[in-house]
């Protein structure tokens, strides 16, 4: 690893709290909660780890969480995360949770929400660590599903920042949700919703995300790039794209670091991040790592990068700038 990137401070903006459930704590959940695994070793699961598009992935993300049921589950979950996350110099993250993925197997949102909750003000205080919450709807799920869940987080709605649009997109467009996505405006969350890489009709999922829906942002999304017209939109908006090297890779027919490296040109406010982590076996620092060497990028280069993802956290701008300032002292040193 590049020590430049493993101290640079550092911000992450496309992260699955699901997707970063590590063998180890599978088993150990699984132990605790007396729930049968179809693996009997933590090399076993990892070997497991292999898929070729985002539906293969899904089914096993999907059924991996079977082992969280309990409050101090959630909370173990996001515990290690953060802490991994910490131990990068991730300064900020922004966390992606999937309450109908719990919901739907009979887990209530609050013991959900509430483990999440509890890992991320005991994170900030142990590892100075700032995090804030995304709620995701499941886009293979019913829009009237989504809008309940909707309604059901509002007790919360101090404890979360946003909500995203997750899962499988096949069949399943923007504008589906864009009742609910007007409602959750409407009650103050920022949107952002994933737009997968070479999906059936990408560049209109992204039309209709910017067009039909009005996006603070856009995960992944790196088919904007095939249409001129819509990189133009995009840029003029300044939006930020949540882009995922290793989950593409794993995913799709590559990491797409040639897109980052248009995206620069063009300059399109490009963030590097890590998805699932867990699954994809690449935390923030080897997504940038794999960046820097596929585009031979120097450390202005990797600067932008972070300054970029910084500047699209859904923070108060004087937050964001403090960070800013710690990463160009950072570089400067
Ligand atoms: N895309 C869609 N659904 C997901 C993803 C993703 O990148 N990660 C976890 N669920
Ligand atoms: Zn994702």
């Amino acid at each position: 690893m590049d020590p430049f990137i493993a101290g640079m401070p550092k911000a992450e903006l496309h992260l699955h709290i699901e997707g970063t459930l590590e063998p180890e704590l599978k088993f150990e959940l699984a132990r605790r909660n007396g729930v049968e695994l179809p693996y009997s070793t933590v090399e076993e699961a990892r070997a497991a780890y292999e898929f070729h598009d985002l539906t293969s992935f899904l089914v096993g993300y999907y059924d991996s969480m079977r082992v969280l049921l309990t409050e101090p589950d959630f909370y173990d979950l996001a515990s290690a995360y953060l802490a991994k996350a910490a131990s990068q110099n991730v300064r900020y993250a922004e966390i992606f949770f999937d309450p109908q993925a719990h919901t739907s197997r009979g887990v209530p949102f609050d013991v959900v929400i509430r483990g999440l909750r509890r890992a991320l003000l005991d994170a900030e205080r142990l590892h100075g660590i700032r995090a804030q919450l995304i709620m995701c709807f499941l886009r293979d799920f019913s829009a009237e599903y989504a809008m309940a869940t909707l309604l059901e987080s509002l007790p919360y709605r101090e404890w979360i920042v946003g909500v995203g649009l997750d899962s499988d997109e096949r069949g399943n467009p923007p504008e589906k949700f864009a009742a609910v996505f007007a409602r959750a405006r409407a009650e103050g969350y920022l949107l952002t919703m994933h737009c997968d890489v070479n999906q059936e009709n990408s560049t209109e999922h992204i039309r209709q995300c910017l067009e039909v829906i009005g996006v603070d942002r856009i995960d992944h999304g790196v088919n904007t790039l095939d249409d001129p017209a819509l990189a133009a939109e995009a840029a003029r908006r300044g939006l930020a794209f949540t882009v995922c090297p290793v989950s593409n890779a794993f995913v799709t027919d590559g990491p797409k670091t040639d897109v980052v490296r248009r995206m620069l040109d063009l300059g399109l406010r490009v963030t590097i991040n890590s998805d699932d982590p867990a699954y994809f076996q690449a935390y923030v620092a080897e997504n940038l790592e794999l960046v820097r060497r596929e585009l031979d990028l120097d450390r202005d280069d990797l600067v932008r990068l972070e300054r970029n993802a910084f500047d699209a956290a859904w923070l108060p701008r004087t937050t964001r700038d403090a960070y800013i300032t710690e990463l160009e002292t950072y570089a400067a040193a």
